[in-house]
């Protein structure tokens, strides 16, 4: 701190630094958003490393102008520093470095308002980073003291060409790069399939046999996985498969009819005869089987469907059980066939039988088998509170009773493909602000069942609400459900 060339020193090194970090923020900004760095899919700490640039930029150049005004021999007051034009020595040099520094103000600044504020004028001020880069060249070519040096030549030419470079890749790139049509949702893959056979299952519960109306082969799928139908009144409905995965002719379903039916099963069970036509998009499958030595099912009335396929899908060698809990045997689909098959597999619980509900916690007691529910929530949360969550594997067939914790708290979203800010209000879903600004999400059931319409998440937290998966599965692969799903941050960045 004795020599009293210590500023001067920080004054000539802070603006090199900063004039290098402005360059390289401006290069990975054009990286960025020409997508030459698409393959590896932006994720956010290419943005993080844009923006760590640009604010090391704006802390050096603000080092810059402070030791100017402590150096001895340069001696600038604020206003100099502050105010173009204001400076004795070398007055236009030095402004031009004063414009760029309010320049990679507003730029920096519209980096951390990004989603809050309109694209266009977010854009139209991130453009004025090029300017920036410019103007500070000038202003250390013409103001500079080291101009003469051979290292202060080296690093100048190096800065002067990735900027030359940066400008030309983004010139050619908005030049050959018309901007990408707007896409569509992507309608739902319908197949036109009709009714081959309708028998029932129980006493409220039609089994229904569906084929592709050309007569051709239907695609593969595994136990787990659900068709969703569209029925002809509009509603969509989400059936787990539950007839042979080696039978491509046809795809089978049981549809119980609900007490409070809002239209889907109850036109199932009026209108289902052979040769009716339905549309039917899918398979697909959130409730995989996983490989594991022993399984414990659990299910709960018509959550028998899915589990069904599971358990015609193990080899005969497989240590399992099953507990199939329903209000009857009357009631209970496959109850019969499965008991008579597996004797010693299976455990039916028809509570006008045993009047009680089967203790879970009992047959669950010292075991490390794999669990696969699927029934109400009453039973799916006893299971999230007896099981790990590493063993546990759910499909619900009523959305979770999850509340967020902040019910209507709006927050902005963007979507980083696209480059569009979506604001989501109080009093819509995610989902709902996606589409009105006509970004494509596929969508079935709407009610964070069924899995369609899964996004990845690249930056900020969501707060998952739906019933596909648990929480942290979901945060692992890095996705959400947005029909349903909202934010904890104040922000968040999908892949759309
Ligand atoms: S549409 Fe079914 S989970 Fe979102």
């Amino acid at each position: 701190m004795t020599d009293p060339h210590l500023w001067w020193y920080v004054t000539r090194a802070s603006g090199l630094v900063a004039w290098a970090a402005m360059t390289g923020s401006v290069m990975w900004g054009v990286l960025l958003a020409t997508r030459v760095l698409r393959s590896i899919d932006n994720p956010a700490w290419l943005r993080d490393l844009h923006r760590w640039l640009g604010g090391t930029a704006l802390i050096m150049t603000g080092l810059h102008m402070l030791s100017l005004m402590l150096d001895s021999w340069a001696h600038f007051s604020l206003t100099q520093v502050l105010v173009p034009l204001a400076a004795g020595y070398r007055p236009w040099p030095v402004a031009l470095g004063i414009v760029a520094f309010y320049l990679l103000i507003a730029v920096y600044g519209s980096s951390l308002l990004g989603p809050r504020m309109p694209r266009r004028f977010w854009k139209a001020l991130h453009y004025g980073s090029y300017a920036s880069v410019v103007l500070v060249s000038f202003h250390a070519g013409w103001s500079g003291t080291d101009v003469g040096a051979w290292g202060y030549r080296v690093v100048a030419f190096a800065l002067l060409g990735l900027t030359t470079v940066a400008v030309l890749v983004r010139v050619l790139t908005s030049a050959s790069a018309a901007p990408p049509p707007r896409r569509r949702p992507p309608a739902a893959p319908r197949r036109p399939m009709t009714i081959t056979a309708t028998y029932p299952l129980s006493c409220d519960v039609l089994g229904i046999d569906l084929s592709l109306k050309d007569g051709s082969e239907l695609p593969l799928w595994a136990p787990g996985a659900h068709v969703t139908v569209h029925l002809p009144n509009g509603l969509q409905r989400c059936y787990s498969l539950c007839g042979d995965p080696a039978d491509r002719c046809r795809y089978r379903i049981a549809v119980q009819r609900a007490p409070s039916s809002r239209g889907g099963s109850a036109w199932l069970h009026a209108n289902a005869r052979l040769g009716t036509p339905l549309d039917v998009s899918g398979p697909s499958n959130t409730f995989m089987l996983e490989p594991a030595e022993e399984y414990v099912f659990v299910a709960g009335g018509i959550g028998i469907t899915p589990i069904k396929a599971m358990i015609d899908s193990l080899p005969a060698h497989r240590r399992w059980q099953l507990v199939y809990i329903g209000a009857s045997r009357a009631t209970m689909a496959f109850s019969d066939e499965l008991q008579q098959r597996w004797p010693d597999h299976v455990s039916i619980d028809a509570r006008d039988e045993t009047g009680v509900r089967p203790d879970l916690a009992r047959i669950l007691a010292g075991s490390g088998a794999a669990v696969y529910c699927c029934g109400p929530s009453s039973m799916t949360e006893e299971l999230a509170a007896l099981v790990p969550a590493a063993r546990l594997h759910i499909e619900r067939f009523n959305a979770a009773t999850q509340m967020p914790d902040q019910t209507g708290r709006p927050f902005d979203v963007t979507c980083d493909r696209s480059g569009t800010h979506v604001h989501v209000s109080g009093d819509q879903s995610l989902l709902e602000a996606l589409e009105l600004a006509d970004i494509p999400v596929y969508s079935s059931c709407r009610e964070g069942i069924c899995g369609a319409c899964e996004v990845r998440v690249l930056a900020g937290r969501p707060q998952h609400l739906d019933s596909v998966a648990d929480n942290e599965n979901k945060d692992g692969a890095g996705i959400m459900y947005p029909c349903v799903s909202r934010a904890h941050t104040r922000t968040l960045t999908l892949d759309l």
